[in-house]
């Protein structure tokens, strides 16, 4: 497969890895000599067979696995949405979920609920402060986790599969509603999907196959590529 760099940015990237290589054991590794980067303010997709080290990636950037060899670049301030948000909501309550993300920060009261409610602004959840978890939706769940993030004030945000237990309707409003944060509020954003109508949200798209990217840039350009495997 060629390499394709379809989108030249003037923008520094803001999640960077370089020739990063990664095992989980002696037999296989995950990842060889992996590069990509995202550039500031734009919302990227990575795809890839399962099991092709997706999460694993995510892992890495995320900072909780540590590469072999190579490097990682991220900002200070990284978030994490997973599959399951249930793996993730902690709290009994959503006001006091996204709290419990401001703890190590020492804020007032005051602070803390001014940032709760400003993040719930974000994700047009505004009423859900006192909601209980476990009366929401997926859908609300995923976007309480994305709260969590805002609340946080993180420059960039991980996503590994976030649709993968939505319906489609729910799947397209949260892509299109992370789109719409991402360029309002500067973020950065990096997509795990396997999903190829997600591609028609996203500024650009990696594809990871055997440890690596073996193509990257235009994602109508990687959709049509896909679809064409996908019909062989
Ligand atoms: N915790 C783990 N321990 C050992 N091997 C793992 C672990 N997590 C993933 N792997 C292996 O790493 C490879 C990549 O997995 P993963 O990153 O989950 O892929 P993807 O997210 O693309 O489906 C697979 O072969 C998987 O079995
Ligand atoms: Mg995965």
């Amino acid at each position: 497969m060629t390499f394709t760099r379809d989108i030249k940015s003037e923008k520094l990237p803001t999640i960077r890895v370089d020739n990063i290589s990664f095992s989980w054991s002696d037999e296989a590794s995950v990842l060889q000599n992996c590069t990509l980067q995202v550039p500031q303010g734009e919302f990227w997709m990575l795809l890839g067979n399962n099991g092709s080290g997706k999460s694993t990636l995510l892992r890495l950037l995320a900072g909780l696995l540590i590469p072999d060899s190579g490097s990682v670049v991220m900002p200070h301030k990284t978030g994490f949405v997973f599959q399951n948000p249930d793996h993730q909501l902690v709290m009994p309550t959503v006001g006091a979920d996204i709290a419990f993300g401001l703890v190590s920060e020492n804020l007032t009261q005051v602070q803390v609920r001014q940032r709760v409610k400003e993040a719930l602004d974000a994700v047009n959840l505004p009423e859900l402060e006192r909601r209980p978890i476990h009366a929401l939706s997926g859908g609300q769940k995923q976007r309480i986790a994305i709260a969590g993030a805002i609340a946080r004030n993180c420059e960039a945000i991980l996503f590994d599969e976030p649709t993968a237990l939505l319906d489609a309707d729910t799947q397209l409003e949260l892509v299109a509603q992370v789109k719409n944060l991402v360029k309002q509020r500067g973020l950065t954003a990096l997509w795990v999907t396997h999903r190829l109508e997600e591609l028609d949200y996203c500024d650009g798209a990696f594809l990871l196959t055997g440890g690596k990217v073996v193509a990257e840039g235009e994602p109508q350009a990687l959709k049509q590529r896909l679809l064409a495997t996908e019909s062989q």
